[in-house]
């Protein structure tokens, strides 16, 4: 099975059951999982123009997207953002900060993001220094003061929490009281495929820790999205391999191999959704 995000996983971690998912599993030894990996694909996406273009072609924007988050699922955060002066927005997992920016410009919230490439966030604080912070941490220790939030984003980045509850418990933590939590989720890629949007690792996480949510299924725009991906690839195909790039442009291909077949076959492996969870109204019973 192929599965879409730039890194592969022992097969094993396929056959998780879900509630048993502990993301210390899936670190090798003391080394955290993907992390050279990472590294490598943050220096290309600073050098590489095919890459760039790629992006714009694929997700409508360039935020050196490894994954899923184009145009349409970052625009839907907007509606999230509160008007006003003293707005704080944090992305989990924020790469080079791209996708901040993009909110940052459309809103002039402040922006906060932490990943644990170095080299992402080294190009983040060069690339953003007005009403920005920037920091390199892992997720599970990385902490921030109670209350600083209006929004938390993580686009494909709560897979790597050690603990999910924990994680979830800290982020309703970081969030003010109208705070808002903004989830792109997929399955069948680091995550096991599960039943539905109610039985993700996140769902169960969120359930056992009695917080409420909204859940949008998001799949079939993803498999258009992929197709689109591959397209893109095939597109830039010459200018990844004048660049040196040709082992990038080998994983996007396979990355995308899903979409030859049916849209049917595609929803046996894999899903995508939206979670939102609202502080205030949806947040914790009780
Ligand atoms: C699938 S990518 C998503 C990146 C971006 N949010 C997007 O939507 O394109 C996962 C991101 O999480 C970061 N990451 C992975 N494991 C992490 C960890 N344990 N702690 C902090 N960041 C991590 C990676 O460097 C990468 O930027």
């Amino acid at each position: 099975m192929h599965r879409n995000f730039l890194f592969d996983l022992d097969q094993t971690l396929l056959d998780f059951h879900a509630s048993e998912y502990k993301a210390h599993e899936i670190l090798n030894g003391n080394e955290l999982l993907f992390y050279n990996e990472y590294e490598s694909f943050y220096k290309m996406t600073g050098n590489s123009k095919a890459f760039e273009n790629f992006c714009r072609e694929a997700f409508g924007q360039d935020f050196s997207q490894d994954g899923f988050s184009d145009i349409n699922q970052i625009d839907r955060i907007l509606k999230y953002i509160p008007k006003g002066e003293d707005v704080h927005i944090l992305d989990v997992g924020c790469g080079n900060g791209k996708m901040l920016g993009y909110l940052q410009d459309k809103t002039g919230a402040y922006i906060h993001g932490f990943d644990y490439s170095e080299s992402a966030i080294d190009t983040a604080k060069k690339l953003f220094q007005t009403k920005a912070d920037f920091k390199q941490g892992n997720i599970g220790e990385t902490d921030y003061p109670a209350e600083q939030f209006d929004l938390v984003v993580s686009m494909d980045s709560m897979y790597f929490a050690p603990d999910m509850e924990k994680f979830v418990l800290q982020i309703m933590r970081w969030l003010k009281k109208d705070g808002v939590l903004f989830v792109g989720y997929q399955e069948g890629d680091v995550m096991p495929k599960t039943d539905n949007e109610k039985t993700t690792v996140l769902a169960r996480a969120l359930d056992n820790c009695g917080i409420q949510y909204e859940v949008e299924d998001i799949t079939s725009e993803t498999y258009e999205l992929l197709k689109k991906k591959r397209d893109a690839a095939l597109l830039y195909q010459k200018d990844f391999e004048k660049e040196g790039n040709k082992d990038w442009l080998d994983l996007l291909l396979l990355q995308t191999d899903c979409v030859t077949e049916g849209y049917d076959s595609f929803t046996q492996k894999m899903a995508r959704y939206i979670y939102v969870v609202r502080k205030n109204e949806l947040g914790r019973r009780g």
